[in-house]
This record gives C-alpha cells, structure tokens and sequence, in this order.
C-alpha cells in the first residue's frame, strides 16, 4: 500500500524505509505539513501518516478522501489534531500509535523538574562565562515534597514510579485511577485538593474538551503560591495567557513545558533566522524560571523505531483485513473521545 508521509524528518526516514521495506508498503515522504494547501500532494494515496504538527481539520480531511485517502495512520499518541467526528462520517479509518515509549516522556517531564529545580540551564551558561557563583541556584530537595500528577495513564504511571524512586509523596487526579499507580502509594484525591497540596505539578492527560484550558486563572489561584507546573501532554491544557499573568504576579515558582497551545506554528523547524511573530511564546521566553523544549518528550531512538514499526503495521493490518484488522486499541474512535 502507498502512505504519504507527510512533515517527514529526515530522522525518521532510515526508520521508516526499514520498516516499510520488510512489509512491502511504498513511501511517499512529504516534506510539507499536512494543511488544506498541501492536501493534493497525498492525491492516490490509500494510507496517509499524519504528525502531531499536522492539520487534521474537517475540510482536511475531506479533501484527502476526495483524494482517495481511507486510512490515517498517527504517528502519535495524542489525536486532538484530528478531527474524529468528521472522519467517522467520512469512513476514513484513524490509527495511531497508543504507546511507543512512556519511558521517553515521562523521564523527558523529569528532567525538566530537575533542571528547574536545581537551574541547570542557568548553571551551564554560567560556568561558560566563568562565573562560578551559586547565587540565584539553589534548588530543594526532591525527597518528601508532594507532586501532583494529573493523569495516570502510561505515562503518568511511568513518572509517578520515578517520583517514588526520589521518596516523593504522589497525589494524583484520574477519573479512571490506575491500579498500577495505587499499589505503589499514588493517593487519588479531587483537583481542588491536589492544586492545594502539591510543590509540583505534572500534567500527564490528553487534550480533550474538558481537558481544554484546564490550568486556567482559578486553578492557577488554588495552587500553592510558588508551585512548579510541567506539562509535556499537550499545551491546550494550559492557558498560556492566564499562565502568563500568574508568572508576572510572581504567583508561580517555576514552568516547564514541552508543548504550547500554538506549537503548530513555531516546532519542528529551525526559525533561528526569523523574528518570532508570536507575542504571548515571546512573553514566556522572557522569564528565568521557564524552561521550553519544542515537543521533544517521545524523541528517543526506541520510541522513534516503535512509532516507525507501529504505524507500518497499522496500514499493514488495515491493507489486509480493513478497519477490522486494526488492532482495537490502535483504533480511535468517537467513543475514545466520549468515553
Ligand atoms: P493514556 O491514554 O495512557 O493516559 C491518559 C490518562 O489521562 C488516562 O488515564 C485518562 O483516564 C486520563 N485522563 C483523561 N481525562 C482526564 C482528565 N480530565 N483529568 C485527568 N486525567 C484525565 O495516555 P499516555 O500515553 O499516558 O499519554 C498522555 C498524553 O501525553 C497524550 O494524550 C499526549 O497528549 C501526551 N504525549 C506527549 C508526548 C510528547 O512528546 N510530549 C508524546 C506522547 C504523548
């Protein structure tokens, strides 16, 4: 079967012409992101590989099954970008790859808690300029201080272990909590509670309507006065603007993030060269005590080679027998959204 691959990177072509070439599917690589300008270039092909920078929209869509296109193949976790409801009627499949490494974002959220805690990055420019001074870098104790985590699913439950490793105290927001997570301590407590109790809180749920600007003003205000927030699930979760506010006010001790609510625009490409035409990113670039990564939480060598394997599979299975054939879980439906 042909897939158009579209925003391919050059990291990922070794992988997917591997993976490709053991199940005799053929590639198209578009360079291009997916957006209703771009949507001729996938013209015939059957299967169409979509990235988390991608435009899954309703008039998307739309022209790819006009195109021919009849299976979605993510290469991601997350579907938000995807318009499910408008696939569902069109008949296009949608299959993405539910786990490829929860190792790679949760140690990524980690590692964004010990940099800003102990100020890292502050630390590194410094020594190069030969300033050796500890003023401004002190840190605390991870040992003891409570972390809240909100969202226990794969990757959730992979932090929260590593959390205990370190001799945090766990409290966790799910609707659905997990078992995995309650035999090693985690405490499920009400939102409310959490923001109350934690010194730091990570952000491990997808983006979905009631998700949408869930750390927005109020929460902000219930949370202890110099938490620190990091969020590598999807930057909707956060509301950047009420985010900002609270940094100028001082009200928020650190922020780590790996995703923003208009990454689509600014990720993946290099725009070393260009002026950054969005004022509220610009805002948060200013603060000392915020750390950005651009959406790079899944990008180990492992997670890459199973989001590589895993979608070949999907249109392998999807060639073979239709949506039918698609693993279940790989499958994303209306009823994932719904619940
Ligand atoms: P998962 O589906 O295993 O777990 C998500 C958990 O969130 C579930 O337990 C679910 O019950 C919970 N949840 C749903 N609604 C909630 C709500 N309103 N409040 C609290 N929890 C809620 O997903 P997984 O694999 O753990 O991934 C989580 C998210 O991480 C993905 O949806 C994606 O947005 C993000 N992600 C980010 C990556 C990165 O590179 N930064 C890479 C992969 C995923």
């Amino acid at each position: 079967m042909e897939i158009a691959i579209y925003s391919a990177k050059p990291y990922e072509v070794p992988l997917f012409d591997a993976a490709a070439a053991r199940a005799g599917h053929t590639l198209r690589y578009i360079e291009a992101k997916l957006s209703l300008a771009t949507t001729e270039l996938a013209r015939g092909a059957p299967a169409v590989s979509l990235f988390v920078s991608d435009d899954g929209s309703a008039p998307v869509l739309r022209a790819l099954h006009a195109g021919g296109t009849r299976l979605l193949a993510l290469r991601s976790a997350g579907f938000n970008h995807v318009d499910i409801a408008e696939a569902t009627r069109l008949g296009l499949t949608v299959a993405r790859v539910p786990a490829y490494s929860p190792y790679a974002v949760a140690e990524h959220a980690i590692a964004l808690m010990l940099t800003l805690n102990r100020k890292v990055h502050r630390a590194f420019a410094r020594t190069r300029e030969q300033n050796f001074a500890l003023d401004g870098l002190m840190g605390f104790d991870m040992h003891a201080k409570t972390v809240g985590v909100i969202g226990t699913g794969k990757i959730g439950e992979v932090a929260c272990g590593i959390l205990r490793g370190f001799g945090c105290n766990i409290l966790a927001f799910d609707p659905h909590p997990n078992p995995a997570c309650l035999a090693m301590g985690v405490r499920y407590v009400p939102l409310a509670e959490l923001y109350a109790a934690s010194d730091i809180i990570s952000v491990h749920c997808p983006l979905t309507p009631t998700t949408k600007h869930l750390i927005n003003t109020a929460a902000l205000a219930a949370m202890k006065p110099s938490v620190m927030i990091i969020n590598t699930s999807r930057g909707g979760v956060i509301d950047t603007r009420a985010l900002i506010a609270a940094l100028k006010r001082g009200r928020v001790g650190a922020v780590g993030l790996d995703v923003y609510e208009e990454e689509g625009d600014l990720f993946f490409r290099d725009l070393s060269t260009a002026p950054l035409q969005d004022d509220v990113f610009v805002r948060l670039l200013t603060f000392p005590n915020v750390l950005i990564t651009a959406h790079q939480g899944f990008f180990t060598r492992e997670a890459c080679e199973a989001i590589a394997q895993t979608t070949i599979d999907n249109v392998s299975a999807f060639s073979q027998g239709g949506a039918t054939a698609v693993a279940a879980s790989h499958l994303v439906t209306m009823k994932l959204i719904t619940g």
